[in-house]
């Protein structure tokens, strides 16, 4: 396994939609286990294969995310099926580090995708596993948390993203 190396958001691949996956093999499972390396070493609860340059729908994310657990998976061509009432917390993203900001989101979803053996899988979360669901199927469709804000809000995170990355560069 592998840490690799997690785009920032000003990467045009974070714009990309991604392409649903045909063919489960030994390339995808490798990737996916350095996906899930790389979220915690990170550390993050989430990860979408665009954030670490393959633009294919594969998520990994912590399951135990908001508890004292842990439990990575991998979810093939996932889709959200049903999205219930809305909550509004914080959130951040890898591609965007150390930056914040209150975003609305629906309190329960229901996921549906494969794993890496080909099953369908159906997942009902809530709170921050609905959260983090939606923001990483957002990565897959090229969205960014930033995007689900009003304009000066986002202008105000992009701006003092810029100025950390500036900071940042020698
Ligand atoms: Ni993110």
């Amino acid at each position: 396994m592998s840490i690799l190396t997690i785009r920032n958001c000003l990467d045009p691949i974070l714009r990309q939609k991604c392409g649903p996956i045909e063919n489960i093999d030994g390339n995808l499972v490798a990737l996916s286990q350095d996906m899930i390396e790389t979220m915690f070493d990170a550390p993050g609860a989430g990860l979408a294969a665009n954030q670490v340059g393959i633009a294919q729908r594969i998520i990994v994310v912590d399951l135990g995310i908001g508890t004292d657990k842990i439990n990575p998976v991998a979810i093939v061509n996932p889709e959200i099926a049903a999205f219930e009432e809305e909550m509004t917390g914080e959130e951040g993203c890898l591609s965007i580090p150390d930056l914040f900001a209150e975003v609305k989101r629906a309190k329960r979803v229901e996921l549906k995708g494969y794993d890496l053996d080909g099953n369908a899988v159906r997942y009902e979360a809530e709170d921050h596993l609905a959260r983090a669901f939606q923001h990483e199927l957002d990565h897959l469709n090229g969205i960014l948390f930033w995007d689900k804000l009003g304009k000066i809000k986002r202008d105000l995170l992009k701006r003092k993203f810029k100025k950390k990355l500036k900071e940042k560069s020698p």
